[in-house]
C-alpha cells in the first residue's frame, strides 16, 4: 500500500533520531512491500529562522493531508528570549490542535535488561507496564482568557484551566477501549479535591465506568499518583489524565524505563474525521526533546524515535505485523547488550539503528 508521511525533524538532536527512524521505516516498505512517501518540512525553532513562524499554514496543510506526521523534537536556548513574539514550542502546540489530537498515548515498559539502568529499586521496576494516556488539545495549555496585563499597579499573569464535557468523554472513552486490550484496569488522575474541572473529569469517568463493567475503574489524587508512579508503578496500567497533569507525570514515569531516550509517544484525534483514509489523525513523536547540549555529536538514543514509528505504523496505517516486527527487534537489540550512551554504552545514533535493522 501507499502512504503519505510528513516527517518534521525539527530542532536539536531531532533531525538524527528522525533520519534513523526513516531507515527503519524504508526497511519495512521493501521487506512489506509497502510505499512510503516522505514529506519533510521545516516546525519549531528552524521555522522560526528560515519563515519567521514556528508553525507555517503550509506546513501545517501538509501535516493535515498526511497518513501520519513523525516528529523529532523541537526548541532550543536560541529561542528561549521569554518576549519573543513566537517560541518553537507554539508550534508544537498548534501542530497538535491544528491535527485534533487529543490523546497523547505514552507507553512505559521496563525492558528488563534496563533495570540496572533506573535510580528505583529493581524489585519496583519488575514487570512495568503502563501506558499514560494524556489529554492534549485542552485544559491550562490552551484555555482563555490567558494573558498578563496591569492591575491596580500590579502585574497579574493568568492561565485557565479549563475543559468542556466532550473533551473528557472522548479521552476517557478512548483509555477505556485500550484498557480492554491490556490489564483491563484504569487509573483516572484528577484533583478534584481542588479543582471544579477535576471534579467534572471524576464524575465522567465514574459514569464512563460503569458503562464498562469489565474494567476496574480507580480515582486518583495527582500528588498521590506522583508518588505511586515511583512507589507501586507496577499497580498501575491505564493511566488517564488532563493534559498539564500528565505532562509531569509522564516524565516522572519515563526515569522507570532507564532513559526519556527509550520512550515513544502517539498522538491521536478522531477515527477517520476528516481525513483521506479510515485510519486516526496521528502525529507521532519521542517523549524527550532537543536536548542541544548534544545535537550533531551522534550520540543521541534513536529507540523512542524508532518506537514511535512502531506506533505509527500500528495507529495510523493499520500494519499491525510491521509494528510488532519493530517492536520485537528493539527488543531483541537491547536483550543483545546494545546500548547508547545514555543506557550505559558506546554506540552512535547510527549504529544503534544498525543494530535493530539487523533483527528486523
Ligand atoms: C511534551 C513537552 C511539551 C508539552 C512542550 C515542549 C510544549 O514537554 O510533549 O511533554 O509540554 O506538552
Ligand atoms: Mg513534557
Amino acid at each position: 500500500m501507499n502512504f503519505n508521511i510528513t516527517l518534521l525533524p525539527g530542532d536539536g538532536i531531532g533531525p538524527e533520531v528522525v533520519a534513523e527512524a526513516v531507515r527503519v521505516l524504508d526497511v519495512i516498505a521493501s521487506k512489506y512491500n509497502h510505499t512510503f512517501k516522505f514529506i519533510e518540512r521545516l516546525m519549531g525553532g528552524c521555522s522560526i529562522d528560515k519563515y519567521g513562524s514556528s508553525l507555517t499554514d503550509e506546513t501545517l496543510a501538509d501535516a493535515q493531508s498526511a497518513h501520519a506526521v513523525l516528529l523529532g523534537a523541537v526548541g532550543g536556548p536560541k529561542w528561549d528570549d521569554p518576549s519573543a513574539k513566537d517560541r518553537p514550542e507554539r508550534g508544537l502546540l498548534a501542530l497538535r490542535k491544528g491535527l485534533g489530537v487529543f490523546a497523547n498515548l505514552r507507553p512505559v515498559k521496563v525492558h528488563p535488561a534496563l533495570i540496572d539502568s533506573s535510580p528505583l529499586k529493581p524489585e519496583k521496576l519488575k514487570g512495568v507496564d503502563i501506558l499514560v494516556v494524556r489529554e492534549l488539545t485542552g485544559g491550562l495549555y490552551f484555555g482563555q482568557p490567558k494573558m498578563r496585563e496591569m492591575k491596580d499597579g500590579k502585574e497579574r499573569a493568568v492561565d485557565t484551566l479549563e475543559y468542556y464535557d466532550y473533551e473528557i468523554k472522548r479521552v476517557m472513552e478512548l483509555a477505556f477501549t485500550l484498557a480492554k486490550g491490556r490489564k483491563k484496569k484504569v487509573t483516572s488522575v484528577d484533583k478534584a479535591n481542588v479543582l471544579e474541572s477535576s471534579r467534572m473529569w471524576r464524575q465522567i469517568a465514574t459514569q464512563i465506568g460503569k458503562e464498562n463493567q469489565d474494567i476496574e475503574l480507580e480515582h486518583m489524587l495527582v500528588d498521590t499518583a506522583s508518588m505511586r508512579l515511583i512507589t507501586g508503578p507496577v499497580f498501575m496500567d491505564v493511566v488517564v489524565t488532563e493534559n498539564m497533569f500528565g505532562d509531569i507525570l509522564t516524565d516522572e514515569a519515563s526515569v522507570l524505563a532507564g532513559s526519556m531516550g527509550m520512550l515513544p509517544s502517539a498522538s491521536l484525534g478522531e477515527s477517520g474525521v476528516g481525513l483521506p483514509h479510515e485510519a486516526r489523525a496521528g502525529l507521532y513523536e519521542p517523549i524527550h526533546g532537543s536536548a542541544p547540549d548534544i545535537a550533531g555529536k551522534q550520540i543521541a538514543n534513536p529507540i523512542g524515535t524508532i518506537l514511535s514509528s512502531a506506533l505509527l505504523l500500528r495507529y495510523s496505517l493499520k500494519l499491525e505485523s510491521e509494528a510488532v516486527a519493530i517492536e520485537k527487534a528493539v527488543e531483541q537489540t537491547i536483550t543483545d547488550g546494545a546500548r547508547t550512551v545514555d543506557i550505559g554504552g558506546k554506540l552512535t545514533t547510527r549504529q544503534m539503528t544498525d543494530e535493530i535493522i539487523k533483527n528486523l
